[in-house]
C-alpha cells in the first residue's frame, strides 16, 4: 500500500510487515526518513537529527541555519558536489564539463501495477502491487530522475530502479547512476557480503561496519565468482532466527558496485548500482537511461525469514520457467565424465545407464559443435561435429528420445576462438582495441554482444541449431571475464556504454530465446555460479551453482547462495569420486542429499558404479521425484553454519502448511567417542505431532523444535541422514 500525505510531502509505503517512508523537505530535498518494521503513516522525520557539523556545508537556502547539511541529512537518492560527501547516487557531466547533481523533489504520482523496465530484468505481479513514482530535478543541467518503487506487499518487498532524462538541449554523460540509496540512521550495524573465487563462489563474511567504505562488486563483466550482487546490513547482533536485517540484491548481471558507508555521524548509507569503472553513459536531448532494478527486503526475524520472502519473490515473480509449477527433469550431463573426448555410441550408453535409474533429461555439453576437441578451438562455429555425431543433433536426439529421455545441449553464445571460421571472418566483432594485443581467457575471446549484427548472426546459428532437434533444455555458458572492452560500433566518447551495452545485449538475445522457444528451459551457467545473479535468474530459471561438484565444499557454496536464491534455482549435481575438484571421496548417499537440495541431476558416468552405488542412485531419483514439490516450493531453514565448526550441517524445507518437513543433515569428519547430539528443527507445527520416516511413534512439533532430534553416531567420514516427517 502506498500513502501519500501530498499536504506534507510525506510518502509511505507499506508491505504486510514493513513500512518504508520518505519526505520532501522546504528546500525540496527528498530525505529518507525511515525503513523497518511496519509502522504507521505519520510523519516519521522528527527522527532525522539536524546539527551543525564543522566542515559540512549548507545550501544557500538554508542562510544562517548551519545545521542544515546534505552531508548530514539522510538522503533518498543523494546528491554529488553540492554538500554531501558521502557516496553519491547520481553523477553527471553536462556540456560545461562539471560533475554535480543538486537534485531537488519536483513531483509524485501513484501508478497501479507494477512497473516493468524495458531491455531489463525486474520482479513482475500483475496489477496487484503499485508504482510509487518520485520525480527529482537537478535544475542547472536539467537533467530529470524517476525514482520507481515497486511495493510488493504480500511478498514484504520493494523494489527500485532510476530513469534519468535529459530535458536540456545538450548532450550530457552519465558517470554514475545507482540503483538504490538507504541511508539507516541507526547505530552499529554488520556488513554481510557472499565472496569466493571460481570453485568456491558464495562464501559468507560477515564483518563491523567501520568508520569509512567497505564495497563489493565486479569490474569483470559478469557479475563474477568473486562477490555476489547481494548483501545484507544487520543489527549487530542479528542471527539466523532474530535480529533486524535487511537483505538488498541487484537484478544485474554485469559489473556492479555495492558499498556501506560509516559516517561522521555514525550512520551508515547503503549503495548499490552499475560500477562507475569505465562507465559513461551519452545522453542526448529527450534520451533516458534506466538503472537495473535493486530489490530490498527488511526482516525483524533474522536471516531466515529475510531469505524465505526473497525466496518466494524469485520463485513466484521473478523466474519464468516453461510449465512452471512442475517438476523440473532429473538430469544427467556427461562434462566430468568425459570432457571433450566423446562420440555419439559413447554418449547413448551413458544416457542409457542413467535412463535405467529414473534421469529424465541428457545434456549433451561442450565438444559438440566446429573444431571443439579442446577449448583451444571451436567456439562461435556452431554447426555440429559430423564426426563425432554423425547425422548431426536429430540423429543424437531421437537415440536419447529413444531411451525414454529428453535432449539438452550446451551453448556459449558469447564467446569466439581465435581458431574459428567466425573469428576468422570476422575479427572485429571480438571485443578488443585496435593497436593493442587482446587477452585471452580460456583461450578465447569475448564476443561485442553490444553490435545487434553480432547478436543477430549468433541467434540465427543457435535458431538453426535449435531447430535440427528436438531440444527441451539449454545450458548457457560463459567462461571469462570480459577484457580489451572496446568496441568498433561506437565512437570514442560512447566507450563507456560498452560493458552496459554488453548485458543489454545479452538479456536481449535471452528475451529472443524465450519468445521464439518459451517451451525450453533455460540454465545459466559461467563456468559454474560465475552470474548467479537475480537478473540472470529472469531469464534463465536455473543456474549450474558451482563448477565445484564436491559435496562437502557445495553445502558451504549452497548455503551462502541460500541467503537470497531459493534452492530450486541452484543447479545441484551427483559427481564421482575421488572428487575432481578436491580429492575427497564422500559416501553415493551424502552427495545425492546435497545435490538434492538444487535442481538435482547426475553429473558422472553412471555405468561405472558398482551395483549397489546404481541401486543408490535410483533410491535418490525416487526421493527426489516425491519430495521435489516440498524440496523446491517449502519454505527453506539454515538449521546450523558449515562455515562454523559443528559438527554437522542440516537444513530444512517445510511445507507451506507445516504438515509435512525433510530435514537433510550431513556429518564431518568421524571421531571417536562422539557426544550424543540431538538436531532442533525449525518451522513446524507446535501443535502437530510428526512420525519421521514413517515411525510408529509420534513426535511433538514443540518438542522437536525446542528440544530436538537425537541425531545417530556416525561410522566414517561425511555420512549423512534425511528425515521426512509427515504431520496426521
Ligand atoms: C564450464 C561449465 O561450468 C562446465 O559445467 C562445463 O559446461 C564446461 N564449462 C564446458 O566447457
Amino acid at each position: 500500500m502506498i500513502v501519500l500525505d501530498e499536504k506534507n510531502r510525506v510518502f509511505t509505503l507499506h508491505t504486510c510487515a514493513t513500512t518504508y517512508q520518505m519526505k520532501a523537505d522546504s528546500h525540496q530535498v527528498l530525505l529518507h526518513t525511515y525503513y523497518g518494521p511496519r509502522v504507521g503513516n505519520g510523519d516519521l522525520s522528527y527522527l532525522i537529527r539536524h546539527a551543525d557539523r564543522g566542515f559540512s556545508p549548507n545550501p544557500s537556502e538554508a542562510g544562517r541555519d548551519r545545521t542544515y547539511s546534505l552531508d548530514t541529512l539522510p538522503q533518498e537518492y543523494a546528491t554529488c558536489g553540492v554538500g554531501d560527501f558521502r557516496i553519491p547516487s547520481l553523477e553527471v557531466e553536462p556540456a560545461d564539463g562539471s560533475l554535480l547533481s543538486d537534485l531537488r523533489y519536483r513531483g509524485v504520482r501513484r501508478v497501479p501495477g507494477k512497473y516493468a523496465l524495458p531491455g531489463l530484468p525486474a520482479f513482475f505481479g500483475g496489477d496487484r502491487w503499485e508504482t510509487l513514482i518520485v520525480t527529482l530535478e537537478d535544475a542547472a543541467s536539467r537533467v530529470e530522475v524517476e525514482l520507481l518503487y515497486g511495493v510488493l506487499e504480500d511478498r514484504d518487498l520493494i523494489t527500485r530502479a532510476a530513469r534519468i532524462t535529459n530535458r536540456g538541449d545538450q548532450t550530457v554523460y552519465l558517470h554514475r547512476a545507482d540503483s538504490l540509496c538507504l541511508d539507516f540512521c541507526q547505530g552499529e550495524m554488520d556488513f554481510i557480503t557472499f565472496d569466493g573465487c571460481h570453485v568456491m563462489e558464495r562464501c559468507m563474511n560477515r564483518t563491523r561496519l567501520r568508520a569509512g567504505i567497505q564495497s563489493v562488486g565486479s569490474v569483470r563483466g559478469t557479475s563474477s565468482h568473486h562477490h555476489n550482487p547481494f548483501v545484507i546490513l544487520c543489527q549487530r547482533e542479528a542471527g539466523e532466527d532474530y535480529g533486524t536485517c535487511y537483505g538488498a540484491a541487484l537484478l544485474y548481471s554485469g559489473n556492479f558496485a555495492i558499498s556501506a558507508e560509516r559516517t561522521q555521524m555514525e550512520n551508515n548509507r547503503l549503495t548499490m548500482g552499475l560500477h562507475p569503472y569505465h562507465f559513461r553513459y551519452a545522453l542526448a536531448p529527450g534520451e533516458s537511461f534506466t538503472t537495473p532494478e535493486a530489490a530490498m527486503v527488511c526482516s525483524i526475524q533474522g536471516f531466515g525469514q529475510m531469505s524465505r520472502q526473497f525466496h518466494r519473490a524469485i520463485r513466484e515473480n521473478l523466474i519464468r520457467a516453461p510449465r512452471a509449477g512442475e517438476r523440473r527433469p532429473v538430469l544427467v550431463n556427461h562434462w566430468e565424465a568425459t570432457e571433450f573426448h566423446f562420440d555419439a555410441d559413447k554418449l547413448v550408453e551413458i544416457a542409457g545407464a542413467a535412463a535405467a535409474l529414473g534421469t529424465e533429461l541428457f545434456v549433451l555439453d561442450d565438444g559438440w559443435f566446429g573444431k571443439r576437441d579442446s577449448d583451444y578451438s571451436g567456439l562461435g562455429d556452431w554447426q555440429v561435429n559430423q564426426q563425432k555425431l554423425p547425422g548431426g543433433l536429430g540423429a543424437l536426439a531421437e537415440r536419447i528420445q529413444a531411451l525414454g529421455m529428453q535432449f539438452g545441449l550446451w551453448v556459449e553464445p558469447e564467446m569466439v576462438s581465435e581458431d574459428s571460421d567466425l573469428y576468422r571472418a570476422h575479427p572485429d566483432w571480438a571485443l578488443g582495441v585496435p593497436g593493442r594485443s587482446r587477452t585471452l581467457g580460456r583461450s578465447q575471446l569475448v564476443l561485442d554482444f553490444s553490435r545487434r549484427e553480432v547478436r543477430e548472426h549468433i541467434y540465427r546459428d543457435l535458431q538453426k541449431v535449435l531447430d535440427s532437434a528436438e531440444i527441451t533444455y539449454i545450458k548457457w555458458d560463459m567462461n571469462r571475464s570480459l577484457t580489451d572492452v572496446w568496441s568498433a560500433a561506437l565512437p570514442p566518447e560512447r566507450q563507456g556504454e560498452v560493458f552496459h551495452r554488453y548485458v543489454l545485449g545479452l538479456y536481449e538475445m535471452l528475451e529472443w530465446l524465450h519468445r521464439d522457444y518459451p517451451e525450453i528451459l533455460i540454465e545459466g551457467c559461467s563456468g559454474g555460479g560465475g552470474r548467479f545473479d537475480a537478473g540472470m535468474l529472469y531469464y534463465t530459471p536455473q543456474i549450474w551453482c558451482s563448477d565445484n561438484t564436491d559435496a562437502i565444499d557445495r553445502l558451504r557454496i549452497q548455503y551462502g547462495t541460500s541467503f537470497c536464491y531459493p534452492v530450486g534455482t541452484m543447479g545441484a549435481h551427483v559427481s564421482a569420486v575421488p572428487n575432481a575438484q578436491t580429492g575427497r571421496i564422500v559416501p553415493m548417499e551424502t552427495r545425492g542429499v546435497v545435490a538434492m537440495c538444487g535442481t538435482f541431476g547426475y553429473e558422472m558416468d553412471l555405468r561405472k558404479c558398482t551395483g549397489t552405488e546404481r541401486k543408490i542412485a535410483a533410491r535418490q531419483i525416487r526421493t527426489y521425484k516425491a519430495r521435489w514439490r516440498l524440496i523446491q516450493e517449502g519454505d527453506y531453514y539454515r538449521l546450523t553454519d558449515p562455515f562454523g565448526d559443528g559438527p554437522y550441517t542440516a537444513w530444512q524445507h517445510v511445507s507451506e502448511d507445516r504438515r509435512e518437513a525433510l530435514v537433510s543433515v550431513v556429518m564431518g569428519a568421524v571421531h571417536a567417542a562422539q557426544p550424543f547430539l540431538a538436531l532442533r528443527l525449525k518451522g513446524l507445527d507446535p501443535q502437530r505431532s510428526y512420525r519421521i520416516n514413517g515411525s510408529r511413534e509420534r513426535y511433538p512439533g514443540d518438542a522437536l523444535m525446542n528440544a530436538g532430534y537425537p541425531l545417530p553416531m556416525p561410522m566414517g567420514d561425511y555420512q549423512s541422514l534425511q528425515l521426512y516427517l509427515e504431520a496426521k
